[in-house]
């Protein structure tokens, strides 16, 4: 299926007889595979009448060549459509490839955000990118791990376009109230041994319309009116997490902590956090030098941690 959609990604008209030909199938094969493409994936193909078909939006898949020149020991397996990709980096953690490696989809059926949440994830419009690190009994080198993903993820949305970019805590990537990009981190080992993390992130990019998601949010051709070059963009997230990596392992996240927090949309805002079925209201501080939140409660400063935690801005704020 993908072959033909290779054949039509340039946008321009192809006549069934064509396709037919270069794929080695008959017209009404062609036929079925068009229908195929248009339910499964989403697209819409134009047909017309002695001119043949033609994509509504040109195309631009990912290419592993493009999306590995600034790190090339990182290597990148592409999948067409894959229930998550964490899932599947967590399975070939499991079949024992050497990390660091990278997974990435055109689109995930089953793509996961924190708590068991979905993510929605069409084909071709956004980034699905998963990268796997070992990590060598190293506790120092998690710490704080998620909140410097989020900066690298901000600083490659930046480059695309997106001036406006900002974080909110542990680790979502915000513009104003709309989120562009989540990020979910997956453990497996033993921490204070040898274990393995995922560090997987979603980033919104072509995507403009969508019925999947119940809250506000944006993507980068939203935000700067352009369609964005995915391969680009995930060749910049490279970059950008490899020297935030790099700085994390020699400085550890306090070296990062009071740019992490000049860069909190919600720094000083009066907020609520969901614990459960707890909430504690506060007004945010910033973080500590590990990541945990720190609010003032009642005037007395307090310091949140864990997974399981969500910030939510008050009503009255
Ligand atoms: P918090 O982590 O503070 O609870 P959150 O509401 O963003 O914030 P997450 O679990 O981090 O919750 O993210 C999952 C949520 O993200 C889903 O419930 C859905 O509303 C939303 N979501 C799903 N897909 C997308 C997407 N492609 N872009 C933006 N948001 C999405
Ligand atoms: C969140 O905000 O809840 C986190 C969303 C993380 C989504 C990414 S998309 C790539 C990777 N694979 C997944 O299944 N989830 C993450």
């Amino acid at each position: 299926m993908l072959t033909l959609l290779n054949l039509l990604k340039d946008g321009r008209f192809h006549s069934g007889q064509a396709l037919g030909v270069a794929l080695g199938i008959s017209r009404s094969a062609v036929w079925k595979q068009l229908q195929h493409l248009e339910a499964e994936l989403g697209l819409t193909i134009h047909k017309v009448r002695g001119r043949g078909y033609q994509l509504a939006d040109p195309l631009t898949l990912l290419d592993a060549e493009k999306i590995a020149v600034s790190t090339p020991g990182w290597p990148i397996s592409i999948f067409d459509s894959i229930d998550s990709t964490n899932a599947e980096a967590l399975r070939a953690v499991d079949r024992g490839q050497t990390a660091p490696f990278l997974v990435l989809a055109e689109r995930q059926v089953s793509g996961r955000g924190r708590r068991g949440r979905k993510w929605a994830s069409p084909f071709a419009e956004n980034l699905y990118y998963s990268l796997v690190l070992r990590i060598d009994g190293g506790m120092r080198r998690l710490e704080g791990l998620s909140l410097v993903v989020g900066l690298a993820v901000m600083q490659a949305l930046r480059k695309a376009g997106v001036p406006d970019a900002g974080l909110k805590w542990p680790n979502d990537v915000l513009v104003g109230d709309k989120k562009i990009a989540g990020i979910l981190l997956e453990l497996v080992g033993d921490p204070a041994d040898v274990c393995h993390v995922v560090l997987g992130i979603g980033i919104n990019v072509n995507m403009q319309a969508t019925d999947e998601v119940d809250q506000r949010w944006t993507s980068v051709r939203l935000e700067s009116g352009r369609i964005c070059d995915r391969n680009v963009l995930a060749a910049e997230l490279n970059s950008q997490l490899r020297a935030y990596l790099q700085r994390h392992e020699s400085e550890g996240f306090s070296g990062l902590q009071a740019e992490w927090e000049a860069n909190h949309l919600w720094q000083g805002r009066p907020v609520s956090l969901i614990a459960g079925v707890n909430q504690i209201e506060g007004v945010v501080q910033g973080i500590d030098n590990q990541g945990a939140l720190r609010l003032k409660v009642n005037g007395v400063e307090k310091v949140f941690s864990g997974g399981e935690l969500s910030l939510r801005l008050r009503d009255d704020s």
